[in-house]
Formats: C-alpha cells, sequence, structure tokens
C-alpha cells in the first residue's frame, strides 16, 4: 500500500449510448436511461451516487437520440418560469436540483463498438488522472454510495477497483467475473480497514465466460476506478466477446501489469436493464419512498398474491 494518498478521483463517465433493444417499443424515440424508476430517471440515480460519493465532474457518453439526457440536466427555463408563476414552488426546487447538480460533459460514440469503446472516447475528458466508470442500468441502493465505498479502497492502495458481487448458478455467464489472487477473498494487508473481506487483489477477468470456464462466481458490476493506464489497453485489444471492444479486456491487461482490486460492496443491486430487474427496483424504491411507501404496500398486500 502506498504511504502517499493517490491523487484524488475528481472525474465519473456514464456510458449510455446503447441502444437499448431490451425494452422496445419504450426506447423507440426515448434513451434507456431516461425511462424513470418511480419519478427519477434511471441515469440520476447513478449521477446522484457519483456526487455523493464527491465526484462532481460528470462525463456522459451519448450516441444518437440521446439528446433528452441533456436536457434533463439542463437548466429548463420555460418549465422553471411556469412553476414560478404558478407558485410550485416544491416542484421548482426539484427541477432546479437536477440542473444545479453537476458539471457535465458530453462526448458522442458515433458507433456502438461497445463499452470498452465508449470508455475510450472520453479519453480526452478524463485525461492522465484515475476516473471512475459508472453503469447507469445498475443501480444500487446502498446506505453508504458504493462509489463512496470503492473510493476507501482507492485511497487506500492507489489501485483501480472495480464492484464485484457473487451470482449463482448459470447467470453468471452474462458477466465480467473475476480471478481472485487469493482464495476466499481474505485480504490481510487490509486487516485494518473495514472493507477487510471485501477487496481483493484480482489476477484475471472474463468477459461472459461459460459457466464451467468462469474463474469465480464473483461478477463485476457497473462500478469502476480505473487508473489512466487503462487507455493503452483499450486501443490495443481489438475486439474480443460478441465482437466488441469490451472493458474487461483492457481491464485483464491492466491487472497484468498494475494492481488491481475487486471490492464486494455492501448495498442491494437492481439490474434495471433487465424487464424482471427494472419491476423489482420499481417496487422496492418506492416502497421506501415516505410519500409513497405507506399507500403502495397496502395496496400491494391487498393484491393477496
Ligand atoms: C457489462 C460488462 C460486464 C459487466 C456488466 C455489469 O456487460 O461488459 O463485464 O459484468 O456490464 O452490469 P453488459 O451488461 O453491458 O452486457
Amino acid at each position: 500500500m502506498s504511504s502517499h494518498p493517490p491523487r484524488p478521483v475528481r472525474k465519473a463517465v456514464f456510458p449510455a449510448a446503447g441502444l437499448g433493444t431490451r425494452f422496445l417499443p419504450a426506447t423507440k424515440a426515448q434513451p434507456k436511461e431516461m425511462l424513470p424508476l418511480v419519478d427519477k430517471p434511471i441515469i440520476q440515480y447513478g449521477v446522484e451516487e457519483a456526487l455523493d460519493s464527491g465526484i462532481d465532474n460528470i462525463i456522459i457518453v451519448t450516441g444518437r437520440g440521446k439528446n433528452s439526457i441533456e436536457d434533463h440536466f439542463d437548466v429548463s427555463f420555460e418549465l422553471e418560469r411556469m412553476l414560478d408563476e404558478k407558485g410550485k414552488s416544491d416542484l421548482l426546487a426539484v427541477v432546479r436540483e437536477v440542473s444545479d447538480m453537476i458539471h457535465v460533459a458530453y462526448v458522442r460514440q458515433k458507433e456502438a463498438l461497445g463499452l470498452g469503446h465508449a470508455v475510450l472516447t472520453a479519453e480526452h475528458l478524463v485525461g492522465e488522472e484515475a476516473f471512475a466508470v459508472l453503469l447507469a442500468d445498475d443501480v444500487i441502493d446502498a446506505s453508504v454510495p458504493v462509489m463512496r465505498q470503492m473510493l476507501d479502497v482507492y485511497e487506500a492502495t492507489g489501485a483501480s477497483v472495480v464492484a464485484v458481487e457473487q451470482i449463482p448458478g448459470e447467470a453468471i455467464s452474462s458477466y465480467g467475473v473475476v480471478a481472485l489472487a487469493e482464495s476466499g477473498g481474505k485480504t490481510p494487508e487490509f486487516a485494518e480497514h473495514r472493507f477487510v473481506g471485501r477487496a481483493c487483489r484480482i489476477t484475471d477477468v472474463v468477459e461472459k465466460p461459460r459457466r464451467e470456464n468462469a474463474p469465480s462466481d464473483l461478477a463485476v458490476v457497473g462500478r469502476y476506478i480505473l487508473s489512466p493506464g487503462i487507455f493503452k489497453h483499450l486501443k490495443k485489444i481489438g475486439r474480443g466477446a460478441g465482437g466488441e471492444i469490451q472493458l474487461t479486456d483492457a481491464m485483464r491487461a491492466l491487472a497484468k501489469e498494475e494492481p488491481f482490486y475487486a471490492y464486494q460492496f455492501q448495498g442491494r443491486r437492481h439490474d434495471t436493464g433487465d424487464k424482471l430487474g427494472f419491476l423489482k427496483a420499481t417496487v422496492e424504491l418506492a416502497l421506501k419512498r415516505e410519500d409513497l411507501g405507506a399507500a403502495f404496500r397496502q395496496y400491494l398486500n391487498a393484491l393477496q398474491l
């Protein structure tokens, strides 16, 4: 572990250029990142997690048809004036909070060549510093934001960190899967930290392996802290699984030359890129809401399923 604290992570990249085919027809004229979970678009959960973790420089990688994401984080003068004139100060505050929230830069990914390619598209905005990547599909409900938990590991090690979750059975082959440096995930060097037993160095990571070839049952979820060394690998790796430039392939190359940690986060992840996952997230997040929870619970109980 380094004795000097590493340079702080200031920037978070949100790849958001995907076509959202799993949610057609809802995503025909609307980006999947803008589908609402209760009353907030999916991407706003991730942006709030980054902000709550102390990262306020947001880079969104967009593509064709994604203008509503930019509009969402922009000031809407007409809407604000209308709410102001009607005396709807509570709604005005909600709307202003979104546009005041972030310093945001957009970069266009002109071709959908994969997650690795999306991250590489942001290189000139990131520069030579460690940065975060958040995949908005993975909405994680946690008392300490997961990116904040990961920054603790980064600040202790100066190394890249990827969030992982145990996934049983066949479903593991839908993910990147890590190989740990030590069995059991215990890392004695972290004995004094609260993430003891949760962070472990990785030796490898494989994108969407068949179950019998998976190096562990620890799946990569959409939260990364990456050293800028990732970019040179992203340029070299070429196409991998599914014919796409995979972030995972660049991570495995990086893990061979620099320390790279997997971190088993504390929190509940919802895969909102999946229809069932989206429904579950909607129900669970609505049940936790002060303004809706009690009435919604009563309604669900009355269904007598
Ligand atoms: C992407 C990554 C994969 C990771 C997953 C997490 O896959 O390529 O390594 O496990 O996100 O959500 P995708 O879900 O885009 O197929």
